[in-house]
């Protein structure tokens, strides 16, 4: 036993498996840049205050799950538990709304919330995420969302659906919550669930409970008393989603663990998942700009769980990935072959051929065991005589064929066969 595990709730991805993770990371990254969105590589961790203004002070998030510590300089930092807080303050640091609106920027990596680990929630989790600020467009908001649903698609995933609904504008919010308040004073709730209601009304209509589901039945919804030009708003959205053949369905009680959303808000949501259900989310955030010290401009994104659309894809068995490490393995026989193999790897490797060898100077049993295990299309067996006749084995490992190829038009000729 290793006297050492990695910490709990953390997901680790090793080969062979890891290839999907990246696969999974690399088709979501994929559909953002054909959108036309620029990479920002951003601080792991920030300055505390940075999540308490731009998240929300009651938010779980970060009333209860961010990682926060002092740093040896005795200034409170936290682990990103999101990004779009950084990049918020990364566009306003660096002026890049400045240039040309809206910004649309793309991010890739770890985050971190101490939530309590099961399947498909973990301390450390994986996103890919966008973010379009600077413009107030309800088709900037439907290109985000179809970004999302492309890169799911583009992974072959089916059994998900899109859920959106609109959390209004800063002229619906007030009179709404005024009145869902009234609406719960005058309910038979628990003391916890009436103190969530002073709060944060709106989170009381996510209550999971059968029994205070049914007392929430006849609740006001946002969506019905939006003002107008929110109304106009998500409207348009979703008339573009339709133009766009993104299906979607609309969830009036939808709530999102984050505070700074406005308007157009949604998540993806995968049925086979269980609990943990939300394979991504996303929506718009109005306010935010300035609450952290920019000019009030818009912003809408979203982020994707990358660990639970890789556990997504396991559900619906869709694998659309390689494990392959290699498509060529070099096996030698002796050190004379070994010299020549490196070689040949080398020149293999120059042409974009992705080769491993056999090391260690094992024999040609072990040897093409490694070859097989490497995933590799192709062995390349190379001992004394075929030296002698200037040739080399090239071993189809699919048929089990083998023929003998001139060594100095080997590299040539593998090459032209994977590219067949
Ligand atoms: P979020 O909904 O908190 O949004 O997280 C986005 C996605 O990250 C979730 O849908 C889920 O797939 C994944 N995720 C979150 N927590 C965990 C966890 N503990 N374990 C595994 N996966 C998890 C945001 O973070 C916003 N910043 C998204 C956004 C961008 N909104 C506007 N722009």
């Amino acid at each position: 036993m290793s006297a050492f595990a990695a910490p709990k709730g953390i997901p680790e991805y090793v080969p062979p498996d890891s290839a999907g993770f990246e696969h999974v990371h690399n088709t979501l990254v994929s559909a953002a840049d054909r959108a036309g969105y620029g990479l920002i590589e951003l601080p792991v961790f920030e300055e505390t205050a940075l999540y308490t203004r731009g998240v929300g002070e009651s938010t779980d998030v970060v009333s209860k799950e961010m990682y926060t510590f002092a740093d040896r300089g005795e200034r409170s930092v936290t682990l990103r538990p999101e990004g779009t807080a950084g990049v918020v303050r990364s566009v306003i640091e660096h002026g890049l709304d400045r240039a040309g609106l809206p910004v649309k920027l793309r991010y890739a990596g770890p985050f971190f919330r101490y939530e309590r680990p099961q399947a498909g929630r973990y301390r450390q989790l994986q996103q890919v995420g966008i973010e379009a600020i600077g413009v107030d467009d309800p088709a900037l908001d439907a290109e985000v969302i179809a970004v999302a649903d492309e890169g799911f698609r583009a992974l072959g995933l089916t059994g998900y659906r899109l859920e959106i609904t609109s959390l209004g504008d800063t002229e619906s919010r007030p009179p709404y919550r005024a009145m869902l308040q009234e609406f719960l004073a005058g309910l038979p709730l628990d003391e916890a669930t009436r103190m969530r209601a002073e709060i944060n009304p709106l989170r009381v209509l996510d209550d999971k409970r059968t029994e205070v589901r049914a007392l929430l039945s006849d609740a006001p919804l946002l969506v019905d008393h939006l003002s107008a030009a929110s109304a106009e708003h998500h409207a348009a959205v979703k008339q573009h989603l339709d133009d766009l053949g993104v299906a979607y369905v609309e969830n009036p009680r939808m709530v999102r663990g984050l505070d700074y959303y406005t308007k157009t808000t949604f998540e993806f949501v995968h049925d086979g998942l269980g609990a943990q259900s939300g394979i991504g989310g996303g929506g718009r955030y109005d306010g935010l700009m300035e609450t952290l010290g920019g000019q009030p401009l818009s912003g809408v994104g979203f982020g994707i769980g990358v660990d639970r659309t890789l556990l997504a894809c396991g559900v619906e068995g869709v694998r659309p990935w390689s494990t392959a490490r290699a498509e060529v393995f070099g096996v030698p026989l002796g050190d004379e072959a070994k010299r020549r193999l490196v070689v040949l790897a080398g020149r293999l490797r120059r042409l974009g051929v992705r080769v491993d060898l056999s090391y260690g100077g094992r024999g040609l049993k072990g040897a093409m065991k490694s070859a097989d295990r490497s995933g590799a299309r192709y062995a390349l067996v190379l001992g004394e005589r075929d030296i002698e006749a200037g040739t080399i084995g090239v071993k189809d490992l699919v048929s089990g064929e083998q023929r003998a190829v001139a060594l100095d038009a080997v590299v040539a000729e593998v090459a032209g066969l994977l590219q067949a």
